[in-house]
């Protein structure tokens, strides 16, 4: 386990099997239908590929980004990096893929931005949902695993950027949550001061 990680809350086994279950419902709900999985950057992206292995009928992949403002466990006002190309929404079923669904506000912004934009179902795929903590209302269609209201890192979860390569997921030690928050703030600085 690595040093800043308090406690596991699910290991490498208990992913692979939250994940088989969730790819089986999304096989049901999606059989005789095409429909694009949209990976939501850069959370998903590990929950998105072990996700999509286990699909076994036609799908295709796009990618959105979009982050909080602000590096800390809270998170503020979204901002929409980039989405996929317009022919790649209109008309389609989209299955929106995330790491965590938190407050509600990424999944409730991107859900409506691609209704906007003409796709014609647009559903919901979590890794994590923290239902204690939502702002805005919003359930998702399918979820791996429900956890309390801690901060988690691991399988793509980061914090401050980092911890999203671990296999499985942990809560951060709260010394190791203050050290990193120092470091990011140290290299902010001196970025705003190189520019
Ligand atoms: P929401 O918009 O508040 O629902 O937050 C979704 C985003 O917040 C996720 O995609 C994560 O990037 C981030 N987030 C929320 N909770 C956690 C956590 O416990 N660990 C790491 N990232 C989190
Ligand atoms: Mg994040």
């Amino acid at each position: 386990m690595h040093e800043d990680v308090e406690c596991v809350l699910l290991d490498e086994e208990a992913i692979r099997a939250g994940i088989d279950r969730v790819a089986e419902e999304v096989t049901k709900a999606y059989e005789g239908k095409d429909f694009t999985v949209v990976s939501i950057l850069k959370g998903s992206c590990i929950f998105a590929s072990d996700l999509i292995r286990r699909i076994p009928i036609p799908l295709e992949l796009a990618f959105v980004s979009a982050s909080s403002y602000g590096s800390g466990t809270e998170s503020g006002k979204l901002k929409v990096n980039f989405l996929p190309a317009g022919n790649e929404i209109e008309g389609r079923n989209i299955l929106l893929v995330d790491d965590i669904l938190d407050t509600g506000r990424t999944m409730r912004t991107l859900k409506d931005e691609f209704l906007a934009l003409g796709a014609s179902t647009v559903k919901s795929c979590v890794f994590l949902d923290k239902p204690s903590r939502r702002a805005v209302e919003f359930d998702a269609d399918f979820c791996a695993f429900e956890v309390e209201d801690l901060f988690v890192v691991g399988y793509g979860l980061d914090f401050a950027g980092r911890y999203r390569n671990l296999p499985y997921v942990g809560a951060l030690r709260p010394e190791a949550q203050a050290r990193v928050a120092r470091s990011a703030e140290q290299s902010l600085t001196a970025q705003a001061a190189r520019s």
